[in-house]
């Protein structure tokens, strides 16, 4: 459809999270005119379920390059090393920043910010709000510092996809807003620069830690406009989220690995600590040792979950230091001061993304992207623990900065592209489950040539049919929130599907069972993806 609307500003940043905000708020501070557009509410991302906090090398004895070797074990052979030089450098300054912002963080009984630790952290370093309530705390501070400083933000927007001009440049994004009043509809922001950042794709499995908006939107769209994307093989999946039964879908609880770090036991029914002899850091290991060593444990007794014992933290610890956990816990009949807590992995961190340089700039000029949604390469096979909110503020700043030196020169925006092109037919919004029956069955913890195979197969079949529809009847869905989100969730499922069958090794966050070892002499590379934007 044609737009019902358009406005025009500097820089479109697509998203609210730490990553979404801190650009806007930067680029706006640089004197860009810069309009946020978001799906929900500005709060409503991945940033304010963040737990644990938020890792810098603050305390004392601490330093950069211990942050830096941390995070590059943790990578399992695939962080680019430069990447993480610029994060763990540029992160503290980044977090005081982020606390002139308005963000306040725990403090000890000292003074100075209280730290705690993390899997695969061989220090404490990880400041956090509330005692476990990091992100709201981080989302509450930027968003009244959006709204104080007077930046243009659109709620329920819906981004479609990214507007070129004749030469293929970055000129703006179409979004569908829904009951804005003045912006409903079919419409566009006229930018020559855009900012993803969406967030993660942890709706393509049926449980996970992502809210129902993390649905992989920047992912298809960068992918739809012919941008690169790499390493969306490995996705992260947190060891310890509350096991609410074998048929759980959806957002599940999260405990965090900031339990762990307080000293929180895992152990099995039998009470046996099974992490203890698997890795010198035992609990304390990396996140995919951890969840690795919980699936193993759990197949080994056939078991559906494990269990997180802290009893001897004692109720006044809970309630202090972990006041979200103790309530989420108490909220599905468990009391973690008398009971240990049952735990099992599920989808949580898409390593992988858009891929990005140091400057945050895409393969497709004037097209950024940040956070969850980008792969700067910090990353690598497996994300350290609390590193993510910390690569949202810092690489937020850093294209900040690149847009304003760069300089901006508005663009003639081609006219919008039909919804229901055939190389990505809309999907129906039921779609959705079967898309995350499908990658929780094939591409889950641990996968398989034939598991991918299968996968691969039955989300074809998806594609298939909806193009056969179209061709057909001129209409698949009725296009929409819920069928613009199955259809970009298909998108992103079947690239990591593909990336993961051709990954014929375990590294990091990928596990197949089928080749069990890491390959460096293969397999120390990335797997870059990028469909002609004229065929799918
Ligand atoms: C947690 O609190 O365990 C989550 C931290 C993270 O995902 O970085």
């Amino acid at each position: 459809p044609a737009p019902g609307w358009s406005i025009a500003a500097d820089v479109v940043v697509v998203g609210s999270g730490v990553a979404g905000l801190t650009a806007a708020l930067r680029c706006e501070a640089a004197g860009l005119s810069t309009v946020v557009v978001t799906k929900a509410r500005l709060d409503d991302g991945s940033t304010r379920w963040a737990q644990g906090g938020i890792a810098a090398a603050l305390g004392e004895g601490d330093t950069p390059e211990q942050h830096l070797d941390d995070t590059l074990v943790a990578g399992a052979g695939l962080c680019d090393e430069e990447a993480v030089r610029l994060l763990v450098t540029e992160g503290p300054d980044a977090v005081r920043r982020l606390i002139e912002t308005g963000a306040r963080f725990d403090e000890s009984t000292e003074g100075g910010l209280e730290l705690t630790r993390e899997g695969g952290h061989h220090r404490r370093r990880i400041a956090h709000a509330g005692g476990d309530a990091t992100g709201a705390e981080i989302s509450r501070a930027l968003v009244e510092a959006v709204r104080a400083r007077g930046v243009r933000t659109v709620e329920n927007a819906l981004v479609l996809d990214l507007l070129t001009d004749a030469e293929g440049r970055t000129a703006g994004v179409s979004l569908h807003v829904m009951g804005e009043g003045q912006h409903d509809g079919v419409g566009a922001v006229h930018a020559p620069a855009v900012v993803l950042a969406t967030g993660g794709m942890g709706q393509v499995f049926s449980a996970t830690t992502n809210p129902s908006v993390s649905t992989g939107d920047g992912v298809a769209l960068a992918l739809r406009a012919g941008a690169e994307v790499s390493d969306l093989e490995f996705v992260q999946f947190h060891p310890t989220v509350l096991f609410l039964g074998p048929d759980a879908e959806g957002q599940q609880p999260l405990v965090s690995e900031a339990v762990r770090g307080e000293g929180a036991h895992l152990v099995d029914a039998d009470g046996v600590r099974f992490m203890v002899g698997q890795h010198e850091l035992a609990e304390l290991a990396p996140r995919d040792i951890v969840a690795k060593g919980i699936t193993r444990r759990m197949q080994e007794q056939d078991a559906e979950h494990m269990y997180l014992d802290a009893r001897h933290f004692g109720a006044e610890m809970w309630e202090h230091r972990f006041p979200t956990i103790l309530a989420a816990c108490r909220a599905h009949g468990i009391d973690p001061v008398t009971q240990p807590v049952p735990v099992a992995p599920a989808a949580h961190y898409a390593s992988g993304g858009v891929r990005t340089d140091s400057h945050g700039r895409t393969t497709v000029p004037g097209l950024y992207a940040c956070g969850e949604v980008a792969c700067t390469g910090v990353h690598g096979a497996n994300r350290l623990a609390s590193n993510s909110l910390l690569e949202g503020l810092v690489y937020a700043e850093r294209i900040a900065a690149d847009i304003a030196a760069t300089g901006l020169h508005a663009r003639v925006p081609r006219p919008l592209p039909h919804p229901e092109i055939p190389e990505h037919p809309l999907q129906t919004a039921e779609a959705r489950f079967t898309i995350q029956r499908i990658m929780t069955v094939g591409a889950g913890v641990l996968r398989s040539a034939e598991s991918l195979t299968k996968a691969a197969d039955q989300l074809q079949r998806l594609h298939t049919d909806a193009r056969e529809a179209l061709a057909e009847n001129g209409k698949t869905a009725e296009p929409g929130v819920d069928t613009w989100e199955a259809t970009n969730l298909l998108c992103v499922a079947r690239v990591l599907v593909a990336a993961a069958r051709l990954r014929e090794e375990t590294r990091g966050c990928h596990w197949r069972e089928d080749h069990t070892e890491r390959d460096d002499t293969a397999w120390r590379r990335h797997i870059v993806v990028r469909l002609n934007p004229d065929r799918s």
